[in-house]
């Protein structure tokens, strides 16, 4: 089933200058980009997007992290996107990916993890509507 996920290209995956070949893996893996830009998260942003995780421990440097500099943000559109997404990005620890995913290649740490891909449908409606408006899906 045709699904959408929303991806995230981190800032330490942005400041290795890997934007394209990540953007690449998700094309080479049949998740079509329809919708994509860059931006800078205030503090503020950061925290409305991951406020599920607000009690957790790591929630602070967490997001901290997440605005200290540009990221990409994407709609990754594809038959059953989310978990494919997820499969590619590997666990959320890199010392834990499998070989060849992007967090095993690029991820430094658990916070600096290279990308954030959606957990479920739910999560997936959610993280869209927070970064995008209808007209941004130029592909879609
Ligand atoms: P992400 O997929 O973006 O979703 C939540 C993020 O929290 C996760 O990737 C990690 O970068 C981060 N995270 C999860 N667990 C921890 C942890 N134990 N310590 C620090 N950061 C964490």
């Amino acid at each position: 089933m045709s699904e959408r996920t929303l991806a995230i290209i981190k800032p330490d995956a942005v400041r290795k200058q890997v934007i394209g070949d990540i953007i690449h893996r998700y094309e080479q893996a049949g998740l079509r980009p329809i919708a994509m830009k860059m931006l800078r998260m205030t503090k503020a942003v950061a925290e409305g997007f991951y406020a599920v995780h607000r009690e957790r421990p790591f929630f602070d440097s967490l997001t901290t992290f997440m605005a200290s500099g540009p990221v990409v943000v994407l709609v990754l559109e594809g038959d059953d996107a989310i978990k494919r997404n997820r499969d590619l990005m590997g666990a959320t620890d890199p010392a834990k990916a499998a070989p060849g995913t992007i967090r095993a290649v690029y991820g430094a740490s658990i916070e600096a993890n290279a990308v954030h891909g959606s957990d479920s449908p739910e999560t997936a409606q959610f993280e869209i509507q927070y970064f995008f408006a209808s007209m941004e899906f130029a592909g879609g």
